[in-house]
């Protein structure tokens, strides 16, 4: 079988908001690599054996002194370097170029001039100038600039403002950028990306779907024997693909338990059993649990102590479940690998630890089960297409995400099921309607809040007070900011309407144009 790891890329991170973006790109042109902090030990760098190394960008400024620079044992391993801003900077210097402030910081569009040609850039442009010369679109986001370049290298690009803007040592391969390639307003980014990396690293496109499913599927199945493996499903993306995924590699020796603690949405307890169970045939054990959440729930309307009953409950109700299965030697997990960087530690917690991470609560630590996690290298990019090749419908595989406490921080104060149920429907109605209008995956994600007011309305004559729904729609990357929808009003009016012409408790309908800060996504 295909080493699918066999040729890979070290992207050293400097800080930038882009490094993951980075190495995304790489992965998207069929390469693997990995995230490292830029002081990597040299013992570690020959272990890890790069086919290229990427340099990040970041907040840092060259010429300081205490900037962080990365070290020369880099530049022996005899791979091609590409720095990327602040990676192109700190080459720069090492190799006795000179960076300087910019009298103004470069943010956004730029158009860069080729200079002269080099194996990076070569016929990749947007457009000819009428004097002849390649121009490129680029995105550029820098306050520092190259002001002299290091002996051993052409200027190969230049802008107005940024004289050197692009870099490059045929011989030895090293190349810096001072725009970003990583970011899709960059036309050709993918481009030069995909030129480094099968061109001047000479890596394949290994990195497929189909290969890293059959990677994956070897390496459980060489891990786990004939042991059998536990899987809590919440319903959310990544505990599905590990199913999809465990079930073809280990068939009836994956068993899952999904908990219905009454807080999902309509039917979504129904419709995970019949994918995983009904469809794939896999081996689902559905413990009916609302009674007791809601029960624990009762009269508690802080959202932390929801969340803390709700979390308490579900490792309650699963460990009673698991224990009931014999044999079981194995935890499956979804932990991806924006959770493994981050639970690293960017800059200073080098031990490459996890965080004990759970979709749907904490994880039972009293199991003493060993943890099984095929997906901890994945971006979540990465993780939908697996989905998909791995036969999991579309909808499942591109839904919002959900919180694990789910409509326990949706109900706004106490949780009762009689507001549960009000909730599910208005929320059925907006995903609904968004579908319709083909608009679902526009939004990054969209649901409706109950809101224990009563506001009054009129049927026919009469006055009558009843609940208030909110809707909430955002569009966002990486759900740490996010910017409300501009959601259209013929639409909007379209939900509102059916929203209190089919659920009698609901009397008025209000849209969050709240964005995110300094409001979260969800109200609690
Ligand atoms: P906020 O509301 O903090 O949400 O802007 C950011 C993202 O996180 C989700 N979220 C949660 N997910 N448990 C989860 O698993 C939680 O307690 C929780 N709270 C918020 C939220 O839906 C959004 O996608």
């Amino acid at each position: 079988m295909t080493d699918i790891h066999a040729q890979k890329i070290l992207v050293l991170d400097f800080g930038s908001q882009y490094t993951q973006l980075i190495a995304r790109r790489v992965r998207e042109a069929g390469v693997y690599c990995e995230i490292r902090d830029y002081d990597i030990s040299e013992a570690e760098a020959r272990r890890f054996n790069p086919r290229g190394v990427i340099f990040s960008g970041g907040p840092e400024s060259a010429g300081e002194r205490a900037a962080p620079a990365p070290p020369d044992h880099l530049y022996a391993l005899g791979v091609p370097i590409l720095g990327i801003c602040y990676g192109l900077q700190v080459m720069a210097e090492r190799f006795g170029g000179k960076v300087e402030a910019s009298p103004k910081s470069e943010f956004g569009f730029a158009q860069v001039i080729m200079e002269s040609q080099c194996r990076l850039l070569r016929g990749i442009e947007d457009r000819i100038d009428l004097d002849g010369r390649a121009q490129l679109d680029v995105w550029m986001s820098h306050g520092d600039k190259v002001s002299r370049a290091p002996s051993g290298f052409a200027i190969a690009a230049a802008t107005d403002s940024a004289p050197i803007a692009a870099l490059a040592d045929d011989e030895r391969g090293f190349y810096g950028l001072q725009f970003h390639p990583e970011v899709t307003h960059t036309a050709q980014g993918q481009r030069i990306i995909e030129r480094f990396v099968h061109e001047i690293c000479g890596c394949e496109s290994l990195w497929t779907a189909a290969n890293i499913i059959d990677d994956a599927i070897a390496m459980v199945r060489d891990k786990v024997g004939g042991d059998r493996v536990l899987l809590g499903l919440s319903g959310g993306v990544d505990s599905a693909v590990v199913a999809a995924l465990l079930h073809r590699a280990i068939g009836d020796q994956l068993c899952c338990v999904f908990v219905d603690n009454g807080l999902l949405r309509l039917r979504e307890g129904d419709q995970v059993m019949a994918t995983f169970a009904a469809n794939m045939g896999i081996r689902v054990i559905r413990a009916n649990a609302e009674e007791q959440f809601l029960e624990k729930l009762r009269g508690v309307a802080e959202p932390e102590a929801k969340r803390r009953i709700i979390g308490n409950t579900f490792v309650e109700v699963f460990e009673r479940e698991a224990a009931r299965l014999s044999g079981v030697r194995w935890l499956a997990q979804g932990t991806i690998y924006p959770d493994v960087i981050e639970s690293a530690g960017a800059r200073t917690g080098k031990a490459r630890v996890i965080k004990s991470h759970h979709n749907v609560g904490g994880l039972p630590e009293t199991m003493k089960l060993e943890l099984l996690e095929p997906l901890r290298e994945l971006f979540k990019d990465e993780v939908r297409k697996l989905g998909l090749e791995l036969g999991l419908p579309y909808k499942m595989v591109y839904r919002h995400p959900f919180p694990g406490p789910g409509l326990g921080v949706r109900v706004i104060g106490e949780v009762r099921k009689e507001y549960c149920e009000v909730l599910r429907r208005a929320d059925a109605i907006f995903i609904e309607e968004l579908h319709r209008a083909e608009v679902y995956d526009q939004v990054s994600q969209a649901f409706a809040v109950f809101l224990p007011v009563k506001s009054v309305g009129v049927v026919g004559d009469a006055r009558r007070y009843a609940w208030v729904i909110g809707l909430r729609a955002v569009e966002t990357v990486d759900f740490m900011t996010a910017r409300w929808a501009r959601l259209d009003v013929e639409l909007l009016e379209a939900v509102s309407n059916r929203i209190m012409n089919e659920i009698p408790d609901v009397s008025r309908v209000t849209y969050d144009i709240s964005s995110k800060p300094p409001a979260t996504i969800e109200w609690e």
